[in-house]
C-alpha cells in the first residue's frame, strides 16, 4: 500500500514536473508545490521518547485536516518508527493551511506495539512548519510538534 503510494506520488510528480521543465518561467512564480511530513513515532503513551526510546514500527500515521478529519494523505513508520508523508500541493494552497488545519493520528492501535498500552484511542499531534526548500517543485517540510495520547478516537 505505501509503495502503491509513493509510486503514484512519484507518477503524479513526474507528470506534473515534466510539462513544467519545458517551460521554466512558470516553476518561479511557485505554482506546483509538494508538502513533506516527517518524524518518528515512539511506542508510548506521550507518543515522543518511549520508555527506552522503543520505537513504533509499522504504524500507519495518516495526515487529517479540517473540521471532517479528512486523510489527505499517509505514511507508514519503518524499523525504526520513522515515517514519510508525501502530499501534491498543486497550487501551493494547502501548505499555508496546514500548521492551523491540519493534525496527524497514529491509526494503528498502541497495542500493537506493546501489548500493555492501550487498544482504544490514539496518538495525535499538531504540525510544525520546518521550513521550505526550492527547487523545479518548491517542498514545504512539516515536523510533529508532539504526538499526545488521545483516548477519545
Ligand atoms: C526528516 O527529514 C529531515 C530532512 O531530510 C531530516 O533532517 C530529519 O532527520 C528527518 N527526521 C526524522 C525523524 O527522520
Ligand atoms: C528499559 O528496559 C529495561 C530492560 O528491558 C527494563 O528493565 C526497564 O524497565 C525499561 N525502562 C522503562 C522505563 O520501561
Ligand atoms: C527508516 O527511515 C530512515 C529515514 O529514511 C532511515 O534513516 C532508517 O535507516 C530507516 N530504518 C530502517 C530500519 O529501514
Amino acid at each position: 500500500m505505501a509503495l502503491k503510494l509513493a509510486l503514484f506520488v512519484f507518477v503524479v510528480i513526474a507528470a506534473v514536473a515534466a510539462p513544467l521543465s519545458k517551460a521554466q518561467s512558470q516553476t518561479t512564480t511557485g505554482l506546483v508545490g509538494l508538502i513533506r511530513i516527517n518524524g518518528t513515532v515512539f511506542c508510548s503513551l506521550n507518543g515522543n521518547i518511549g520508555a527506552n526510546s522503543t520505537v513504533f514500527p509499522n504504524a500507519l500515521v495518516q495526515l487529517r485536516c479540517g473540521a471532517g478529519n479528512i486523510v489527505l494523505s499517509i505514511g507508514i513508520t519503518n524499523g525504526s518508527g520513522v515515517f514519510v508523508i508525501l502530499l501534491l500541493d498543486p497550487l501551493g494552497l494547502i501548505a499555508p493551511t496546514v500548521v492551523p488545519n491540519c493534525k496527524l493520528v497514529v491509526a494503528t492501535p498502541l497495542s500493537t506495539c506493546k501489548a500493555s498500552l492501550p487498544m482504544m484511542g490514539t496518538l495525535q499531534s499538531p504540525l510544525q512548519l520546518v521550513g521550505t526548500t526550492s527547487g523545479l517543485i518548491p517542498v514545504t517540510n512539516f515536523k510533529p510538534a508532539g504526538f499526545v495520547y488521545n483516548p477519545a478516537t
